[in-house]
């Protein structure tokens, strides 16, 4: 799994963790309310909203009836709570010898403490809670001897909060649509992206393998330098990763050195293979590898310096190569990488006139001919690779 992927999963679990450990805050929240109960000691004609439940019972009305006191009183409960209210109950201290002849809305029972306990009657229809901000009436004719005031009112009730009470039950639900949306795009973006990525790995196998083809058909008009053009991209690689080449300019390098001698092609079997020396004619036939090479890959503009490889491959850093006899940094860098690659191969292969060399005389070439047909910074890089074990593995990466 990339990094990218991993800090996005990191990411999503984390908001995820959030929205339920949010909504479990809000469970506990909901099922730790406590009963409220309130003491209110005088009658009061108006809702007090800084209380949370408030009783009013004013007398509306009064007679005399068969010569005791008829009141008629019509109350009110108010939650000014943010939540809904259930079994709400209004226990109140009746005058002495003072009896309810009347009620509506309410049920009432007469404690043995003297007072008298009102409740919401359902059988009358109406709601058993009050709604947050909301009030619910009730009344009664009270019959007594004298005329007086009520005192001690006990409201009791029991908050039943809903969970879209809560302003955080809004929220957590919006980022849960959003973290939904978001995830299921990334699913979805992740599935498109593993079959893009099948499908780059399988054209860049079928470019390799074309190019690998390709290098086959350039080494087998010689069987002394078979391999060689899959060999010296194998080590242009090992030295471009050496100098911090991004993955893309590796395979290209790659690329560049697997055809870096295409030019042979147009060289004569009896001169390419001849086992003795060379005549100058002969020589300066070979030595046209180079520039026809880079006319046959002229066209091949999809990777960036692919001519300058087959072209400037023989140049050297002293400026006596051809075919140009640039020198220095004027030489391209993927020739000067190559050019050392492709020495060491030369060097490192059995020949039809020389076998292979050893590595110490390997490497006592490499530092002689530093700085004059090689880049100094190329050599070095090369005698690290040679001291480690970068190519231990060569027979089998190369075929990969
Ligand atoms: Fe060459």
């Amino acid at each position: 799994m990339d990094q990218k992927r991993k800090t996005l999963y990191i990411i999503y679990s984390a908001v995820l963790f959030l929205i339920f450990a949010g909504f479990l805050f809000l469970a506990i929240l909901i099922n730790s309310s406590k009963p409220i109960s309130i003491e209110q000691n005088n009658v009061i004609e108006e809702n007090n909203p800084d209380v949370d439940l408030c009783v009013t019972l004013p007398s509306t009305k009064n007679w005399m009836d068969d010569g005791n006191h008829a009141n008629q009183y019509d109350g009110t409960v108010y939650n000014n709570t943010n939540h809904n209210v259930v079994d709400w109950a209004v226990t109140i201290k009746l005058p002495e010898h003072s009896r309810i002849n009347d009620s509506w809305n309410i049920i009432y029972e007469n404690n043995a403490d003297g007072t008298t306990t009102i409740r919401n009657n359902p059988e009358q229809g109406f709601n058993d809670f009050i709604a947050p901000g909301e009030d619910i009436t009730f009344g009664f004719i009270l019959f007594s001897y004298e005329n007086e005031e009520f005192t001690s009112f006990k409201i009791d009730a029991t908050p039943d909060p809903r969970i879209t009470d809560y302003p955080l039950f809004y929220i957590l639900c919006v980022l849960f649509v959003v973290f939904i949306s978001c995830a299921s795009v990334s699913v979805a973006f992740s599935f498109k992206e593993k079959q893009f990525d099948i499908k780059r790995e399988r054209d860049r196998q079928i470019i390799v393998q074309s190019m690998k083809t390709f290098s086959n058909f350039i080494d087998a008009k010689d069987e002394y330098t078979r391999g060689h053009s899959l060999r010296v991209a194998y080590y242009t690689r090992k030295i471009a990763q050496k100098l911090d080449f991004d993955e893309d300019a590796l395979d290209n390098i790659y690329y560049i050195a697997l055809l870096h001698d295409v030019g042979k092609i147009y060289i004569p079997d009896e001169i390419l293979m001849k086992p003795g020396k060379l005549t100058d004619d002969e020589m300066n036939i070979i030595k046209t590898h180079t520039t026809k090479g880079a006319t046959i890959l002229k066209d091949f503009s999809s990777i960036p310096f692919i001519m300058d490889g087959a072209e400037y491959h023989h140049e050297r850093f002293d400026g006596t190569g051809y075919p140009s006899g640039l020198k220095g940094e004027e030489i391209p860098l993927v020739a000067r990488i190559i050019g050392v690659a492709d020495a060491y191969d030369a060097m490192n292969s059995n020949r039809c006139y020389r076998p292979a060399f050893p590595k110490e005389k390997i490497i006592e070439e490499l530092k002689k001919y530093s700085g004059l047909q090689f880049d100094p910074d190329i050599v070095k890089i090369m005698l690290e690779l040679l001291q480690g074990e970068a190519f231990a593995n060569i027979e089998s990466e190369i075929n990969e």
